[in-house]
Parts: C-alpha cells; sequence; structure tokens
C-alpha cells in the first residue's frame, strides 16, 4: 500500500528520490520520508541523513529543502498507515540503534510482534508502533553476527544480512536497505509486494510502480517473488529466495503511459474521466477490427482451447473491479449462458466454495496489485491443482491494466484493458476498460458455445462500436450538468443509488465513487428491495439516484422511483429523456441504447456527479482521506 524507491548513482539522491515517490503518491499519503548517505562538505566519512514528515509529500520537499539530505544513494518512502498513526515517529525510513542503518518497507511483517518481543528481550529499544521497525534490528544484529565471523566486504555483508533476515520475515513485503557503512550499496527485497529496477545513465533505481522510473530510464528488470537485489554504482546482482545469483534480460517501458500527468484539468480524476471515450476507441481499434470469424467475433489473446470445457466461471475482485465483476457476471450469464458467481476476494481467501470441475476463475484488479485477489487466487490455484481429478485443476485468467504486475505474472491468461495509467485513487477509465474486457468474454464465448444467434452477436457488437462517440457526448454534457448539480448537494449526508439488473452494479459503484471522494454516506441497492427496508430512511433530505434504463425492468425501476417520490424523497433519474422520466425532480439523461450496453453509458453521469460534488466540497479529489490507489496489504 506504500510506496518505496531507491537509487543509487552519480546524481544527488533526494531530489531523485522525491521525484519518483511524486510519482507514487497515490500509493499512500499519511506521511512520507527519504534517507540518503553521503559525506557532508569536508567530511570523510558517509553518514547516514533521515528526513520525515507527516502528511503529504510537499512536507517532506520542505524540510529537505531547508535541511538538505547530501548523498548519491537513498531510499525514500511514501506511506499508507496500517501498524501505527500516521505521525512522524512512524514514518519510514525506520533505523537501527546505532542511526547508520535505515530501511523502507512496503507490505505488512506478519510475525513483527513475535521479532519486536524477541529482539526487546535483548535490550534493543523501539521508537515506533510499525512492524516495519523490526527489520532494521534484525539486519544490524545479522551484520553484528556476521563481522564476528569474519566476513569484512561491507557490500556484500549487507546483502548476506538481508538475505539472512528476509528468511526470519513473514507476510508480503518490498524492502529497500541502505547502511552508512556501505556508501556504494544498496540491497532491496521482494516476497509478494511489486518492486522494479530501473537502469538509468548513471545510476540504477529501484521502485514500487514503474511511474516512479519513468522519468529516468525506460529499461527496467522486474524483480520476482523472493529476490533479494544488490545495486551498485557498477551494476546489479540478483538473488533468489535459495541466494542463487540469477541472470535475466531487462525489458523496456514501451509507452508514454508511464508518464503521469495532469493535463489541464483541475484533478487527475476528471482527466481520467474525460479519458474514457479513448479508452473505449483503443478497445475497439484493437479488439474489434473487421473480418474476423464469426465463432471469435472479438480479438482476444487467447486460443480455441481457452473457450472450451467450461461449465462454470467464477470471478474474485474487490471495490469497483468487483463491481465491473458484477456487470461482467451478468453478461456471462445472460448472455452466454454460463452459470457465473462473483466473490469478494477478501471473503473467498477465507470461505471458498466446495470445487466444481471445469471451472475457469477470473481475477480482475486494475493495479495488478491487490493482496487480496492474489492470494485468493493464488489459493484457488493450490487447491485445484492438488486434486486428484484434472478435471478439477486450475484455468485463470487476469483481467487488468497494469501487464507488468505481479497479477500478471501469477496467472498465464492476462487481458490487458489497456486504458492507461490511472492516478486518481476513485478507479473510472479502468472501470470502463474491465467492462469492455468482459463484453469481449461474453461475446466470445457466447459465439463459441452458440448461445446467442449470430444476428444477436452482430448487433452488441455494432453497438459496442459505437461506444466512444456516445461517451464523447455524453461526458462534454454531463460535465456541466453535474457541476451545476453539485450545489444542491452541500449539506446532503446520506444518498441512496437504485439500479436493476445490469444497472444495479451500476447504482454500487455510483454509492462507492460519490463515498470515496466526498464522504458523504451513500448506498446501493437493487430498486426492487427498496420496499424490505432500506424505504425506511427516505425523507427530504435523502436524495435518491435512480438508473432507469429501457429494457426488461424499465417500468420496474420507474415504479420503485416513484415509491421513493411518495416518501418525498428528492428524485434524480439517470435515464433517457421521455414522457416516462418526467417523475424525476432532476433527469441526467443517457441516450436510449439496448439495456446490454448501458451500463457503459450509464456510469459516466455518476462519475461525474461524485468527481463535482467532491471538488464543490473542496476535496482532495485524487487523494482522499484513508484510502490509497492499490491495497498491497490484507
Ligand atoms: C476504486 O475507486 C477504489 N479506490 C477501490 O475500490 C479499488 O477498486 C479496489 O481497491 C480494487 O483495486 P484493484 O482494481 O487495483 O484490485
Amino acid at each position: 500500500m506504500c510506496g518505496i524507491v531507491a537509487v543509487i548513482g552519480s546524481q544527488e539522491a533526494a531530489p531523485l528520490l522525491l521525484s519518483g515517490l511524486r510519482q507514487l503518491e497515490y500509493r499512500g499519503y499519511d506521511s512520507a520520508g527519504l534517507a540518503t548517505v553521503g559525506a557532508d562538505k569536508g567530511d570523510h566519512l558517509a553518514t547516514l541523513t533521515c528526513r520525515r514528515a507527516k502528511g503529504k509529500l510537499n512536507n517532506l520537499a520542505e524540510l529537505v529543502d531547508r535541511k538538505g539530505s547530501p548523498g548519491h544513494l537513498g531510499i525514500g518512502h511514501t506511506r499508507w498507515a496500517t501498524h501505527g498513526k500516521p505521525e512522524e515517529h512512524n514514518a519510514h525510513p525506520h533505523r537501527d540503534s546505532s542511526g547508520s542503518l535505515a530501511v523502507v518497507q512496503n507490505g505488512i511483517i506478519e510475525n513483527y510482534r513475535f521479532l519486536r518481543n524477541e529482539l526487546e528481550s535483548e535490550g534493543i529499544e523501539f521508537a515506533s508502533e510499525t512492524d516495519t521497525e523490526v527489520i532494521p534490528h534484525l539486519i544490524a544484529r545479522e551484520i553484528k553476527h556476521l563481522q564476528t565471523n569474519g566476513c569484512s566486504s561491507s557490500g556484500s555483508i549487507l546483502l548476506e544480512a538481508v538475505q539472512k533476515v528476509s528468511l526470519q520475515l513473514k507476510g508480503a513485503y518490498a524492502l529497500a536497505v541502505v547502511w552508512a557503512e556501505t556508501p556504494d550499496a544498496l540491497v532491496v527485497a521482494r516476497r509478494q509486494a511489486p518492486l522494479v529496477i530501473g537502469l538509468g545513465e548513471g545510476e540504477f533505481l529501484c521502485a514500487s510502480d514503474t511511474p516512479a522510473l519513468a522519468g529516468f530510464t525506460r529499461t527496467i528488470l522486474p524483480m520476482e517473488d523472493g529476490e533479494v537485489a544488490l545495486l551498485t554504482p557498477l551494476g546489479i546482482e540478483l538473488y533468489d529466495h535459495t541466494g542463487q545469483r540469477q541472470k535475466r534480460s531487462p525489458s523496456f517501458l514501451t509507452s508514454a503511459e508511464h508518464v503521469v500527468d495532469k493535463r489541464n484539468f483541475r484533478h487527475f480524476m476528471l482527466k481520467e474521466i474525460h479519458e474514457q471515450p479513448e479508452t473505449a476507441e483503443l478497445w475497439v481499434a484493437r479488439h474489434l477490427p473487421n473480418g474476423l470469424p464469426e465463432e471469435v467475433p472479438v480479438a482476444l489473446p487467447f486460443d480455441k482451447s481457452f473457450y472450451e470445457g467450461i461449465e462454470q466461471i467464477q470471478i474474485l475482485a474487490c471495490g469497483t473491479s468487483r463491481h465491473a465483476a458484477m456487470v461482467g457476471a451478468y453478461l456471462l450469464e445472460q448472455f452466454a449462458g454460463i452459470p457465473t458467481s462473483v466473490f469478494y476476494a477478501s471473503e473467498f481467501r477465507y470461505s471458498a466454495p466446495p470445487l466444481v470441475p471445469n471451472t475457469l476463475t477470473i481475477g480482475v484488479t486494475q493495479s495488478g496489485e491487490t493482496a487480496d485477489t492474489l492470494a485468493a487466487l493464488s489459493m484457488e490455484s493450490e487447491r485445484r491443482n492438488s486434486h486428484v481429478n484434472s478435471a478439477y485443476s486450475s484455468r485463470q485468467l487476469g483481467i487488468t491494466n497494469r501487464p507488468e504486475s505481479s497479477l500478471a505474472r501469477q496467472v498465464t491468461n492476462i487481458l490487458d484493458i489497456g486504458a492507461g495509467i490511472e492516478i486518481g485513487v476513485a478507479a473510472t477509465k479502468t472501470f470502463l476498460g474491465q467492462l469492455f474486457a468482459f463484453y469481449g468474454l461474453a461475446l466470445n464465448f457466447a459465439a463459441r458455445r452458440n448461445s446467442r444467434q449470430p444476428d444477436e452477436i452482430r448487433t452488441l457488437l455494432e453497438e459496442l462500436r459505437s461506444v466512444p462517440n456516445q461517451l464523447k457526448v455524453l461526458i462534454e454534457k454531463h460535465d456541466q450538468l453535474s457541476e451545476d448539480l453539485a450545489p444542491r448537494f452541500s449539506g446532503t449526508q446520506d444518498v441512496i443509488f437504485l439500479g436493476r439488473g445490469i444497472n444495479y452494479p451500476i447504482a454500487l459503484e455510483g454509492a462507492l465513487k460519490l463515498k470515496e471522494i466526498s464522504y458523504i454516506h451513500a448506498e446501493g441497492y437493487p430498486a426492487g428491495e427498496m420496499k424490505h427496508g432500506p424505504i425506511a430512511l427516505l425523507e427530504p433530505r435523502v436524495p435518491v439516484i435512480s438508473i432507469a434504463t429501457p429494457g426488461v425492468v424499465f417500468e420496474k425501476v420507474l415504479s420503485n422511483a416513484q415509491e421513493a417520490k411518495a416518501r418525498d424523497a428528492q428524485l434524480i433519474g439517470i435515464a433517457p429523456e421521455g414522457p416516462e422520466t418526467e417523475i424525476f425532480d432532476a433527469l441526467m439523461p443517457i441516450p436510449e441504447v439496448s439495456e446490454w450496453i448501458s451500463p457503459l453509458l450509464s456510469v459516466v453521469p455518476m462519475q461525474l456527479l461524485s468527481y463535482h460534488i467532491a471538488a464543490h466540497r473542496g476535496l482532495d479529489v485524487d487523494q482522499p482521506r484513508n484510502l490509497a490507489k492499490s491495497v498491497t496489504v490484507e
């Protein structure tokens, strides 16, 4: 959940670290810190300088500006608090008792309590409440043992100590270590948390995510699970968890998507909402080329065997990705005729249903790093592959926006939604990309299983081709409309979102968007469920936002909306213009399209309304309180 960055080379480290951290701030912004190793003017011996500040990165940048942090070697961290409050003393880097060795970490050390007790019983005093602080103390203790046993080469002593300590740590982590005694060595390690090395000109870098490297280099080396690396000004030594030296060729960041830029928009979220027509256009261009055979109407990177013999599909995801999965499940069941279930990944890990043979398990995660989703997929693959009957063996697919992520290293079949990097914590264009991925899958399954007539498939394909233009018009219109509506919500404390069928998950998504960036309490319900309890909440101060798109449940949703209106609720409709929709106090009009593709459009007014309500309240839309973009802890 936190972001880490490390650098060793010929330039001053602190500005490089701050610039890398700026690109990682979306991972957490409770506090930030850095440690550099270098000699102050006139000094011969290198010392470690540590600067830490509570709150956003700017506070750290000001501190470094005022006090400096010399050295060509350093580590940096931006924190999303797990163990210990977001206070300066809990900010990373954490140091050993001598203050000469520092560590930054992203993840959770699950056995830290045990390790801390052990270290405290040896007389070590702790300065924070974090799980991370055990690591510098353990490394320092290991270094002492190695020195006692005659190991003297300082770069390799640090490497060996980190290798030994990583074997003692339980949990998922990525870490970087510097030590004043080794001003030419930086050691990094990862287990189940991302870490990518960047090979720059004159420096080597390492970071939790590629945007932090993109300003310096396009040549990268993603670290594998369990690896430890020694970075020196001369090169990289990479070791697996058994200590075997590894040799791998670097890969290259290819597109400008790794460069983070707000363009002229006030917030990343608004820019990303406006990028959705482009996301859709790219998807159509890549996946719906002309001339594909009827049995494979969508160009996806899988051969025929991928679609064969599947009896059921289960989808594991969290948050917004789970809402996309719910739309996906509707399409896979109702359009392609395959029984499909959606699970919260965090629940599935500990209460998975009994095994059914010939199951496809789909993991949906835009970041490809969500710990719950990765762990659920890995648990599922283990229990299936250990089954004696091969019909139960694991078949998995990952849907992600980050094909270089941990998900892609864990799952063989990957569907890259190609939405370009998303910085706003509230997912928008990646949600749209995930929806498109499910349309592609549902169409190919339907065609291969003959569960739909060819003309039904052709119609849906044509409708999907029209979405990019429809989105363009819709976003232009609703940006202004939502901005005008937003002041109505200035005193609002609760909002109800209603939807049905394929648009029920969109009601959930609307409620999640509003909650996370405006801090207004919001709930999404299937419209028909209101009368079974939630209707008791209705009164004039509680707006009801209802998605009513023509289709099998259109009239039903309108009746449910009428029921709310009869309780004096302020009624806002996301629906086509027409006599039926005159019941709404305010209408956010969407075009009259087939029910199948309606979620691709009905979500847009939800996103823009949430955005403008939060912006109108003066809130930090891109970095809402308590959240982080990728949740790499359980
Ligand atoms: C989206 O607006 C949220 N910030 C959050 O629910 C997110 O969708 C969830 O954490 C899952 O992330 P993932 O797609 O990267 O796995």
